[in-house]
């Protein structure tokens, strides 16, 4: 089963051909950094205009890469939601009018579940082994903490969740705080490589008693400590403000000598450790037989390596632990046409009245 994915939901153009639901034959992903960066974030009816004109080229790109012929291709997928209205309206439209015209099943996919099944597909060349059930998935992205566990494939049961911001968004205006740019968590990453986290205290919601997670006190908390280090003149500048479109963004100005990567350190290290440590208790109370991370936020090394020691420490060397590869983290079609392939085992296609969904859920 060969499937053609699109994704758009949010700031990336993407196409893919996967197999099976695990064969990545190829993956084309056209990100907008360069449209967004002056805004300080993504301004959704820029993005909604630019998949426009990088749809075409990017599903034709990712054809060609993948080596086939338009009739190999058995069904198109394509992102439902969650995501941007604008945005999701560009690529459903391209995979109804692709699969009108090929005569092929539409099948609509669950971006939530898409990045969960990011964990099935194989480098090329590689055969990793698949996830066994049951699986307990800590999905972090730009949007979306979730903990999920899934005894079988396509079932879903909710464990947890953030009560406020999601991991990804405390990333992205932590970087802002620290003037340290656009997108947030990647930069961050790269700062804390050089700081020391243990330089600043900074809080932990632990929410004993749920598998609940809670980040809007931390990043006040590093509003507090950050705010008296930029630079006299820089009064002017606004604080981070979710949500201004079009409106340019003045990052916040510091002196050479700011402790910008301890902070960004610290600030890490207060993200990461209730994930993994609240994850690893997880995965012991549900006897997880794996435990996958999914999700933009899925791309970080601190994370990752965290995750990895408390599962071990807690729950021990036989629950595995796995990541999806980096390229395959972060919004891509890959893990849609991958997603696909288990909604369709499922019997679950999609007929022409079939409409984005800008707050789909995962059930
Ligand atoms: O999954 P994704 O690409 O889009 C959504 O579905 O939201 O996730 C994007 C999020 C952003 O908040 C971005 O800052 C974060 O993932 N992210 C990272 C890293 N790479 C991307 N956060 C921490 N460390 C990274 N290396
Ligand atoms: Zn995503």
């Amino acid at each position: 089963m060969i499937v053609l994915g699109i994704e758009t939901s949010c700031d990336e153009t993407s196409a893919a051909i996967v197999a099976d639901g695990r064969r990545v034959f190829s993956s084309v992903v056209s990100s907008q950094f360069d449209l967004h960066r002056s805004h300080g974030g993504v301004v959704p009816e820029l993005a909604a205009r630019r998949h426009v004109t990088s749809i075409v080229p990017v599903v034709q790109g990712a054809i060609a890469e993948a080596g086939i012929e338009r009739d190999d291709i058995d069904a198109i997928a394509v992102t439902q939601g969650p995501g941007l209205a604008g945005s999701l309206v560009v690529g459903v439209n391209a995979a109804k009018a692709m699969a009108f015209a090929m005569r092929r099943p539409l099948v609509a996919v669950n971006h939530l579940e898409a990045h969960i099944y990011a964990n099935w597909l194989s480098m090329p060349g590689e055969e990793a082994p698949e996830p066994q059930f049951p699986v307990l998935c800590l999905l972090v992205s730009g949007g979306h903490t979730e903990l999920i566990l899934m005894q079988q494939h396509g079932v879903f049961q909710h464990l947890g969740r953030t009560l406020d911001d999601a991991a990804g968004e405390a990333f992205d205006k932590g970087a802002r705080l620290l003037g340290l740019g656009f997108p947030g968590g990647p930069a961050v990453q790269r700062a804390a490589a050089t700081g020391h986290p243990d330089a600043f205290d900074l809080p932990r919601a632990w929410l004993p008693g749920t598998h609940d997670f809670s980040f809007s006190g931390l990043k006040t908390a590093l509003l507090r400590l950050s705010e008296p280090l930029r630079l006299p003149d820089d009064a002017a500048t606004p604080r981070f403000s979710p949500g201004t479109a079009f409106r340019e963004h003045r990052p916040p100005r510091f002196p050479e000598d700011a402790p910008i990567a301890d902070l960004a350190a610290a600030f890490q290290d207060a993200i990461v450790e209730p994930l993994a440590v609240k994850t690893a208790q997880a995965a012991v109370e549900t006897g997880a037989q794996t435990v996958v991370l999914a999700g933009g936020v899925a791309a970080n090394s601190a994370l990752r390596e965290r995750l990895q020691r408390e599962i071990a420490q807690r729950a021990g060397p036989e629950v595995a632990v796995s990541f999806p590869a980096f390229t395959y983290c972060t919004d891509n079609a890959a893990m849609v046409a991958g997603a696909a392939a288990w909604v369709i085992r499922r019997g679950n296609q999609s007929g022409w009245e079939m409409d984005v969904h800008p707050r789909l859920a995962l059930t």
